[in-house]
């Protein structure tokens, strides 16, 4: 096995139940962290922690919407495993289409309830327990392409997830100071639970989907892509990261402005 690179490292995953979360949740506890699996789908979280084995994860319910619950999940990890080194701020949801004409202020309420409300208490008692025992620890949060550009998801969910970019950017500046580092993974479309939700679609279509818009062709975009770069945030090979957004969708964002220019008929 190549280096184990949270060897004794202790994380919190939200929405760790299923898709892009239980993916992380797998590749944190495989490179020796202990991973709290922090979701509301119980049966679900409780199955994905004794797949991995309870000697490395623990179940917490927590809804991120709810204040309380999210103290109780940091009072749980630093209890449990006595410390807190990585949050890693992921749970989500994907609010409906509409047009812009018939816009739903309470489907508006909801997503960024737990998009980017969920996210900024989750950093806020994340860093309170970081900063009380001065560990200099990673803070990341799952925005998405949709924090990028508009015009393929819910009106909501887009606003929303530029809203946590400008928390990320925000909270890093702050909490660098104290050595934290808060950064963000943006992923492209992939097969998840949430993801088809919004296409009202198949998780293969998803796939091809995404796979019609990368710039990079051959490869299937897997939750286990997005783990990969949390993995890279969380651990001390991104040490000097800070307030980056870590765009993983084989290039389709930066598609508009990729084609080959040529300058004499420029
Ligand atoms: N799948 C994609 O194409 C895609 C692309 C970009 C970003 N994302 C983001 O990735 C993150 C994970 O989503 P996913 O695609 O793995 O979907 P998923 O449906 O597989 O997982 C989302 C998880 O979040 C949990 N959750 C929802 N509301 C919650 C709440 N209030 N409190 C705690 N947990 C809650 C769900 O129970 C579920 O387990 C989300 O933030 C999503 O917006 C997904």
């Amino acid at each position: 096995m190549s280096k184990l690179r949270l060897e004794g490292k202790v994380a919190i995953i939200t929405g760790a139940a299923s898709g892009i979360g239980e993916a992380t949740a797998r590749l944190f506890a495989e490179h020796g962290a202990f991973v709290v699996v922090a979701d509301i789908q119980d049966e679900l979280g409780v199955q994905v922690v004794s797949s991995i084995g309870n000697e490395k994860a623990s179940y917490k319910h927590c809804d991120v919407r709810n204040e309380k619950q999210v103290e109780e999940t940091v009072a749980f990890a630093l209890e449990k495993y006595g410390s807190l080194d990585i949050v890693y701020s992921n749970a989500g949801v994907g609010g409906s289409f509409s047009s812009i004409l018939e816009f739903n202020l309470d489907d508006f309420n909801k997503t960024m309830a737990t998009n980017v409300s969920g996210a900024a208490v989750m950093i806020k008692h994340a860093a309170r327990a970081m900063l009380d025992r001065k560990i200099r620890g990673s803070i990341i949060c799952t925005a998405s392409v949709a924090a990028v550009s508009g015009g393929f998801a819910p009106h909501c969910y887009t606003a929303s997830k530029h809203a946590v970019l400008g928390l990320v950017k925000s909270a890093c500046s702050e909490l660098g100071t104290y050595g934290i580092r808060v950064n963000c993974v943006s992923p492209s479309g992939v097969g998840t639970p949430l993801a088809c939700g919004i296409g009202q679609t198949s998780a293969s279509d998803i796939e091809v989907y995404t796979a019609k818009m990368s710039l990079l062709k051959g490869i299937i975009l897997k939750a286990r892509h997005i783990a990969d770069a949390a993995l890279f945030l969380a651990s001390d090979d991104s040490a000097y990261l800070n307030g980056h957004n870590l765009v993983v969708d084989g290039g389709f964002t930066v598609a508009a402005s990729s084609f080959p220019i040529n300058v004499s008929q420029a």
